[in-house]
């Protein structure tokens, strides 16, 4: 057991350096990266359509293409508020963890996963701004009752990774979507690049701070972690349909909108082809039973 921790920690090292290396050489000035044109045209898709809500629904049939259009401005303001959200969850985690007990060997690429969440935290908040004037407020998450630290610390990176793994499903497709502004494409792109890096970081460490949790965990932590990550996933899912998007895209009656909207068949496919990719390493890894 003992030298199986010592491959998987040699193996770990190995990932980190050329993850830090990486994040050397891909090094940019996100304050001079990006074109910031003073208004985008209100009339296009601002997010790709198949992302949006209405997606497979008869509501994709019944609203105008004008509808349609102003109603994905409004959602890719929440999701990128959503990802400012995100981050500045994620960083006070980060932050309290990095060069502490249990976290000697990840800190060096802490540094680099910190100083690249405040860049990304400032071209979503900037780009909510400018262009939508404001920027989406979420509704705080249920606080279950307070684990054990080695626990929480599982839970906070699989979070961060659950998380991440939605907005990269978002940012690659958006990335190279022809129908989007290059200034849209170009966020997309660059936290895409970022986030690869991550999201390797994230699944070799969650793997290791699960293994490390088994071997002193009862199976009752074990399932209730199992099932707390469930429930994050759908609520992570969740909070792309904001009822104040639906009104300020003008939209009757938002709140039964967003209602019908999530009770769709077309939500369960797309939170399922979001998700795809996590769930079937959330499987593999044994955290989800
Ligand atoms: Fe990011
Ligand atoms: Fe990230």
């Amino acid at each position: 057991m003992v030298s199986e921790t010592i491959d998987r920690n040699d193996r770990f090292r190995g990932i980190l350096d050329r993850l830090a290396t990486k994040s050397i050489d891909d090094y940019y000035n996100p304050y001079r990266l990006f074109e910031w044109p003073d208004r985008l045209d209100e009339d296009m898709w601002w997010m790709s359509p198949e992302l949006t809500t209405t997606y497979g629904t008869k509501w994709a049939e019944t609203l105008t293409p004008q509808q349609l259009h102003t109603l994905s401005k409004h959602e890719s303001i929440n999701f990128y508020s959503l990802n400012v959200h995100g981050i500045r969850e994620l960083l006070i985690e980060v932050v309290g963890r990095i060069h502490t007990a249990g976290f000697e060997t990840p800190s060096e690429f802490f540094h680099h996963f910190i100083g690249e969440e405040n860049e990304h935290m400032w071209f979503f908040a900037e780009f909510c701004l400018r262009y939508g004037g404001r920027i989406y407020r979420q509704p705080a998450g249920a606080e279950g009752a307070a684990p054990s630290p080695k626990i929480q610390s599982l839970l906070v990176f699989a979070r961060i990774l659950i998380f991440e793994e939605l907005v990269d499903h978002f940012n690659s497709a958006m990335a190279v979507d022809e129908r989007l502004h290059e200034t849209i494409r170009g966020i997309n792109r660059i936290h895409h690049q970022d986030e690869s890096r991550h999201i390797a970081f994230g699944r070799e460490l969650v793997d290791l701070l699960h293994q490390d949790l088994r071997q002193t965990a009862t199976e009752q932590e074990l399932d209730d972690i199992s099932a707390y990550l469930r429930r994050y996933m759908k609520h992570s899912f969740d909070s792309l349909y904001h009822p104040q998007v639906y009104r300020d895209a003008g939209l009757e009656q938002p709140h039964e909108l967003r209602r019908a909207l999530m009770e769709s068949p077309a939500r369960a496919e797309a939170e399922q082809r979001t998700f795809r990719k996590t769930a079937k390493y959330l499987e593999r890894t044994g955290l989800i039973r």
